[in-house]
């Protein structure tokens, strides 16, 4: 039995919705906190749309959906994450806001021995550490979209990071969640980050330049290299606002012009064109 079974974790957007169902399909309690009613019935949509997909696909049965939702329960007040031994944090990609909640979370898990992790995708976590109680007892999850499917989660220590909170939560990741980990030293983008961005907003530029449609240069790399998905639609799955933040984050650091977001990124942030959650990004989705 894992040593981590109350679980916490705050918002339900993209990630924070995947995580909460990989951990309540693993037979854990989860808490999600969330701002406002109207977030409840979002994040509940959210997840029962994915554990629908996954009955359909055949991966569980209406039972284990039925199961898994019975597992999480929804707050709107942080001290109902009190007595939760892991609480990640999966708000939206800002230095600050992330600062600010995991202030919070230090403050109310009581718990020395419980575990805060955030689930940033470009953020160092000493920087997240900063102001915190015990900088020890934090951790970077980077779980990857869809976190249902996706096998790979890099793990994220700090200096100040205990080496006994990483094992212990390396040990929940394999055995209880049956994640694939890579641990990742703790700097801009950690691996699949650094690696990947400058190709995501590569793909941009040409667009921008008028090299090539969108659909062109997605099949050029689903096509000719067997990517499973071409950049831009990447994208618009990962979320273009999420992908400006992180290419933000990392050129605030490295001043590499490679991770600076493009123009034609930004004017479709300005113009509401998230990718998929707002139903139009690079492509157009029902
Ligand atoms: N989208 C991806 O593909 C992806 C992949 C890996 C990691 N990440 C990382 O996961 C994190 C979340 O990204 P996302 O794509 O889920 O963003 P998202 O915009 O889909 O979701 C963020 C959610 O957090 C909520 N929120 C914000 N502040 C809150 C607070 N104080 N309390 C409760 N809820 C709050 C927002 O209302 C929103 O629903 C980011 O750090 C991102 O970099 C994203």
């Amino acid at each position: 039995m894992s040593e981590f079974r109350r679980i916490g974790v705050v918002g339900c957007g993209v990630m924070g919705a995947g995580f909460t169902e990989v951990v309540a399909r693993a037979g854990l309690d989860v808490t999600v906190l969330v701002r406002g009613e109207k977030a409840i019935d979002r994040g509940m949509e959210r997840l029962l749309r994915s554990l629908e997909r996954a009955v359909r696909k055949g991966k569980i049965s209406g039972h284990d959906r039925d199961a898994a939702m019975q597992r999480v329960s929804f707050a709107t007040r942080a001290k109902a994450l009190h007595d939760r031994q892991l609480v990640v944090e999966a708000v939206g990609e800002s230095l600050d806001d992330k600062r600010r909640v995991l202030a919070e979370l230090d403050d109310v898990v009581q718990d020395p021995d419980a575990v805060l992790a955030s689930s940033t995708s470009s953020i160092p976590i000493s920087k997240l550490g900063q102001g915190t109680r015990d900088p020890g007892r934090l951790v970077g999850v980077h779980f990857f979209n869809p976190a249902p499917v996706m096998p790979l989660v890099e793990l994220v220590g700090s200096l100040p990071t205990r080496a006994a909170t990483l094992d212990r939560v390396e040990s929940f990741l394999t055995t209880t969640l049956g994640k694939q980990v890579v641990r990742a030293k703790d700097q801009p983008g950690f691996i699949v980050n650094a690696l990947l961005v400058p190709y995501l907003l590569a793909a941009v530029r040409m667009l921008e330049a008028g090299a090539a449609s969108a659909e062109e240069i997605d099949q050029g790399m689903t096509l000719g290299c067997g990517h499973p998905m071409g950049p831009l639609a990447l994208i618009d799955l990962i979320g273009l606002d999420t992908i400006a933040s992180i290419g933000e984050a990392m050129y605030a650091e490295l001043k590499e012009p490679l991770y600076a977001p493009p123009s034609l990124l930004l004017r479709m942030l300005e113009s509401g064109l998230l990718g998929r959650k707002s139903g139009q990004g690079f492509h157009l989705y029902a």
